[in-house]
């Protein structure tokens, strides 16, 4: 298969094609690419002039081929006495209502909805009701402050915004409904004011009377999505036609649109999650993300609706009441896929095993895991203790960007060793390049980059195309660049090895140093602030401020508090900073450039290594820094 996805491209994913509902064929022409910057504008289509809609292909389908009746999602709650469950039927009728509302609304094809809700069953139906009329979902992870939410809402300019009151998560209750309100209120300011805000009662976190409300603009949902007719209308789409947006991190401040389209992402994800997890009808799928990041829409929601699978949605935190939730989870519905990323993973492995074997765990066959390089010694742990060294892992490596699976084992399609990704899914051609963009063979390491298109891959950041060319095509011409460094051994796996520019990822989410320093600099008592990314133990990497302070301030633990208290208000708790490094300077290149080579040496404690310093502004300030390591 691997062979014809790469000499036949066009025959092979219009294969797969033919298995969804079309409601016209697209045209003769089933892709045509530049992604040759050198040649002119990057463009991407697949499947264009094809008529579709993702929802239909989700939910009637599955209900017209006989499966109406079968379990769409487990929902666990926070507590594991609170649950539920959708048949695809009951879930076709849920986003039927809430379609009908919102095109009742006002919201028509081509409209972006902003929606920002924590693991309810509310959530995915909200991203195919939306899909169901042609809006544009874009879903903020519910962890983002006000401030990062009122950014995205600013960008998008969403004809509504959808949410609820409030969730709990582990023992705390979130407000979620206050944060929407800043962010409201924020972009209001900006002059982007948002007419409908859609609240779903949350009861089991709070009751509707706690909920500060805004007459004339907020509406709870169960007031009025339930009067809504259970049947509704699809619209069709193009397969070019933009599905959603989803914002996330790069190498500068502004968070990027990553904006994905119908056609291709859907037989993509479709096709990702069918082989990697060598999916069968009687499984029962869990994976541990959340909807708010890329993994949560294409392989909680899409990939797996497409297939007609049971997916279990959780609500909590996996460590809540204690680090066994998982298994207690995976035994209650007879999870037999369960995919997770490996900061979960070595959590769990540092609470011990008695948590693991206390529960059964038969029904496993096939585990995952997604966000960052798997280091071995956690990859052992999944495969001998949680999976009782029968089941496959599927390491799989892949970007918002991507859509889906890139690079991924297929279960028992050949040999697996620890840390390594594998080989690429059909379709997928890896380069691995020098710094001069001059493609390596054999045994080698360097950038990873992509030959080609597939037809899972983002077309644009939205409003963006520029920035799109110059972060993706421009730094090889002729390849998309992922920003990953990446090796290839003698037997031609591939080895991640994480990003090279200016992203750090922690516990698997993807975080710009640039973010991190405009929020530190956004505090009145600080001057200058470089962040660079360190090993962690549980979350991959850390974050590691040096922070200059303005002139006379004296360090203090609390201005240490409060310093990390405006990066989580800022941009959420994950981005909250492990470590603050006063800096009476900051190594500087002559024309100011700051040398974060050097800082990631002072910050993993790697002194003999800090290289080459005589190109600096003043090298005296690698002593200040060294001689405040402490501190
Ligand atoms: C970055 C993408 C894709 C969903 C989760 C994160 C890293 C992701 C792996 C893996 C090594 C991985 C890369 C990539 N990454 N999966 N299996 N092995 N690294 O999505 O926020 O878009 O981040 O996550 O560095 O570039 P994202």
């Amino acid at each position: 298969m691997y062979k014809w996805s790469i000499e036949d491209p066009a025959g092979f994913w219009s294969g797969i094609a033919s298995q969804f509902y079309w409601k016209e064929k697209w045209g003769k022409q089933v892709f045509s690419e530049n992604i040759d910057v050198t040649k002119g504008d990057v463009k991407i289509e697949w499947f264009k002039g094809g008529i579709t809609n993702i929802c239909y292909n989700c939910l009637d389908r599955n209900v017209e081929i006989g499966n109406g009746g079968k379990i769409a999602i487990y929902w666990e709650g926070n507590e594991s006495n609170i649950d539920g469950s959708l048949t695809y039927s009951e879930l076709l009728q849920k986003v039927c209502q809430l379609a009908n509302y919102l095109k009742d609304a006002g919201i028509k094809k081509g409209d972006a909805v902003v929606i920002y809700l924590p693991m309810l069953m509310e959530l995915p139906i909200a991203m195919l009701a939306c899909a169901r009329i042609g809006a544009i979902h874009s879903v903020v992870f519910a962890g983002f402050s006000a401030e990062s939410l009122a950014q995205r809402i600013m960008d998008c300019k969403p004809k509504a915004v959808i949410t609820c009151n409030a969730v709990k998560r582990g023992p705390k209750v979130l407000h979620l409904k206050d944060i929407v309100d800043a962010a409201l209120s924020q972009s209001a300011e900006n002059g982007i004011s948002i007419d409908v805000c859609l609240t779903y009662e949350n009861q089991s976190a709070m009751m509707r009377g706690d909920t500060k409300w805004h007459q004339g603009r907020d509406i709870w949902w169960q007031d009025v999505v339930p009067k809504y007719p259970m049947t509704c209308e699809v619209e069709w789409v193009d397969a070019e036609d933009p599905l959603f947006l989803l914002y996330t991190s790069g190498s500068t401040g502004k968070p990027k649109g990553v904006l994905h389209t119908t056609g291709g992402y859907m037989l993509y994800t479709a096709t990702t999650f069918k082989y990697a997890f060598d999916y069968k009808p009687s499984d029962v799928y869990w994976c541990t993300a959340d909807c708010g990041w890329i993994t949560g829409h294409s392989y909680i929601t899409y990939g797996p609706m497409l297939n007609g699978a049971t997916v279990v949605v959780f609500e909590g935190a996996p460590t809540y009441p204690d680090a066994g939730r998982c298994w207690d989870i995976v035994d209650k519905y007879k999870v037999t896929l369960f995919y997770t990323a490996p900061t979960l993973i070595r959590s769990l492995m540092r609470a011990g095993d008695e948590y693991v074997t206390r529960y059964s765990r038969k029904s496993l066959r096939v585990l995952g895991s997604v966000g960052e390089p798997i280091n071995p010694s956690a990859w052992r742990w999944f495969f001998n203790v949680v999976g009782d060294s029968r089941c496959p892992i599927s390491d799989t490596w892949w970007q918002t960007e991507t859509g889906g699976f890139m690079i991924t084992p297929l279960p028992g399609g050949w040999p697996q060793k620890p840390g390594s990704a594998t080989f690429p899914f059909f379709g997928v051609q890896p380069a691995i390049v020098d710094e001069k963009g001059v493609e390596l063979q054999g045994e080698c390491s360097g950038y990873l980059c992509l030959k080609h298109s597939w037809p899972g891959v983002f077309r644009t950041l939205y409003g963006d195309h520029e920035r799109y060319e110059t972060t993706y095509f421009k730094p090889f011409p002729g390849y998309y660049f992922s920003g990953d460094g990446c090796s290839r051994d003698k037997d031609g796996y591939y080895w991640l090895t994480g990003r090279v520019d200016d992203v750090i990822n922690v516990s698997g989410h993807r975080i710009g140093t640039a973010e991190v320093e405009s929020a530190l600099v956004s505090h009145p008592q600080c001057s200058e602030a470089a962040v660079v990314g360190v090993e962690h133990e549980v979350k991959g990497q850390g974050i590691y401020a040096f922070v200059t302070l303005a002139d006379g301030v004296p360090y203090s633990e609390e201005l240490r508090k409060s310093l990390i208290l405006t990066v989580r208000k800022q941009i959420g708790a994950f981005a909250a900073p492990d470590k603050i490094h006063w800096a009476p300077g900051l190594p500087k290149t002559r024309s100011g450039k700051i040398m974060r080579r050097i800082l990631r040496k002072i910050a993993s404690k790697q002194l003999d290594e800090l290289g080459d310093i005589s190109t600096l502004a003043d090298p005296s300030v690698i002593d200040q820094l060294i001689t405040l390591t402490d501190c």
